[in-house]
């Protein structure tokens, strides 16, 4: 089960948080922008809805891990933004590197899978000469199947399996859009395999097509209860009664937040270590898809903030505590913990340590949750929190998907497009005109007309 208590969210409970008349006022907001999110997902856009249904897509996943099963003993992941933090997420969430340690017979039965999401060489240089060729297995994901980063990884690793003479098509897999972009028609002519990023699907909502599932896959996650679980979630919000979905709940709580109580700032914090990075790919997802310049010529969207518990009680929950009255921070719990360790009663005379005996890890862990929340709830800081019975693919799947539908209605009540990027075409642009892309000549003087840094400014 996934729940949102949303009590400190309210000001009756926490003072600076939602009003309860802005809050029972919202229903009619809510169920204009469900109408508007549902209208445009039945004209055949956000095809994310659909994926938690989509059996071809699955079987596209499962047939290729069943040909190539015990083939690799490396897997290396090409990509960037939500061809990346997408498969990060599920991945550190179900197979953490900790299990790893844990679990010697895993670490024997499928291969290890490293993620290169960027283009610094120092990394590339590691990955590279870290996993034998013959061995490894390289997954290039870009929806577009042009993007500048992943294409020049590609290029590199191509290079070396050009050069250590090793059949293309055993070494790739393309995961890329079922026919735009560069990627398609190479894999065409080279019989290179390629599963398909459906094209009403974007980058950043994409983690549940072969996207996430392929490497979740590859590394033996449960990927039909990962599905199962965001098909828990489509159910459960396709109603427009505002108390009963819980995306729309989370949504429209945050939105007014922002647009209400002056907290421009989303924290997500999650109590568990795997969890981690759900927190850096939710805040792709906020940040491109509603820091967007409305049609009225303002400029919105909240600012997300990744967080982990208890981590960072040492570390930003002082500026969350008593920095400037702007944040919001949702907890995510987790219900049953996969293991536990019970802290030693020891030290009987040392009271610092003593009062720490008989409790166990996770029960201090749950403790600095709750307590961290009654702390801000008490500064008047306003906070929610979604718990989830324990961390396996079925909730790691709905928790996702809940952020992706919460993601869409946010769109929607902001007034804005959460779907598309334009605001990240024109540093591209630049950088294609100065890397001396054809057809980019313009974007090349634009850059060079900008003001030229000063030798009179710099120290
Ligand atoms: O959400 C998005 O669309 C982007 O963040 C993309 O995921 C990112 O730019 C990578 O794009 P692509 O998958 O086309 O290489």
């Amino acid at each position: 089960m996934l729940t949102l208590d949303y009590t400190f969210m309210l000001s009756d409970a926490v003072p600076g948080g939602v009003t309860p008349a802005a809050w029972s006022g919202a229903t009619d907001a809510f169920a204009s922008a469900h109408a508007s999110v549902t209208a445009r997902h039945r004209s055949g856009e956000l095809g994310f809805f659909d994926l938690p249904a989509d059996a071809s897509l699955l079987a596209q996943v499962t047939d290729f891990v069943a040909r190539t099963r015990a083939r690799y003993r490396d897997v290396v992941l090409l990509g960037i933004g939500g061809s990346a933090l997408g498969p990060v997420a599920p991945r550190n969430a179900l197979r953490p590197p900790q299990w790893n340690m844990l679990d010697d017979d895993a670490r024997e039965r499928w291969p290890r899978l490293h993620v290169l999401d960027n283009v610094d060489p120092v990394t590339i240089v590691a990955i590279l000469g870290r996993v034998k060729l013959p061995d490894t297995l390289f997954v290039v994901i870009s929806k577009s199947g042009g993007t500048a980063e992943t294409m020049a990884q590609y290029l590199v690793v191509r290079e070396r399996l050009v050069a250590a003479q090793l059949p293309l098509g055993d070494h790739l897999v393309f995961v890329t859009d079922p026919t735009k972009g560069a990627l398609r028609p190479i894999a065409t002519a080279e019989g290179i395999p390629a599963l398909d990023i459906p094209a009403n699907v974007g980058g950043r909502f994409s983690v549940l097509s072969p996207v996430g599932l392929l490497p979740a896959a590859l590394v033996g996650i449960d990927v039909k209860a990962l599905l199962l679980g965001a098909g828990d979630i489509v159910r459960r919000t396709a109603t427009d009664r505002l108390a009963e979905n819980p995306a729309g709940a989370f949504a429209v709580l945050q939105w007014l937040a922002d647009t209400t109580a002056g907290k421009h700032v989303h924290v997500l914090m999650p109590y568990a270590d795997p969890l981690r990075d759900i927190a850096s790919w939710f805040v792709q997802l906020w940040a491109e898809s509603l820091g967007k310049a409305h049609p009225d010529g303002r400029h919105v969207g909240p600012t997300p903030v990744p967080a982990l518990g208890a981590t960072d009680q040492h570390s930003q929950v002082q500026l969350f505590m008593e920095g400037p009255l702007d944040k919001t921070v949702t907890f995510v719990a987790v219900g049953t913990p996969l293991v536990d360790v019970r802290i030693p009663a020891m030290h009987a005379d040392v009271p610092d340590l003593a009062y720490l005996g008989g409790h166990s890890l996770w029960e201090l862990l749950n403790t600095e949750r709750r307590a961290t929340a009654g702390a801000l709830a008490s500064r008047g800081r306003p906070s929610a929190t979604i718990e989830i019975d324990t961390i396996d693919a079925w909730h790691v799947g709905g928790l996702m998907m809940l952020f992706e539908v919460a993601t869409a209605y946010a769109g929607a009540l902001y007034g804005i497009n959460a779907f598309d990027q334009p605001g990240v075409e024109l540093g591209k642009q630049f950088t294609y005109g100065i890397m001396g892309r054809p057809g980019f000549d313009a974007s090349r003087l634009a850059f060079d007309a900008l003001p030229r840094p000063s030798q009179d400014r710099r120290i």
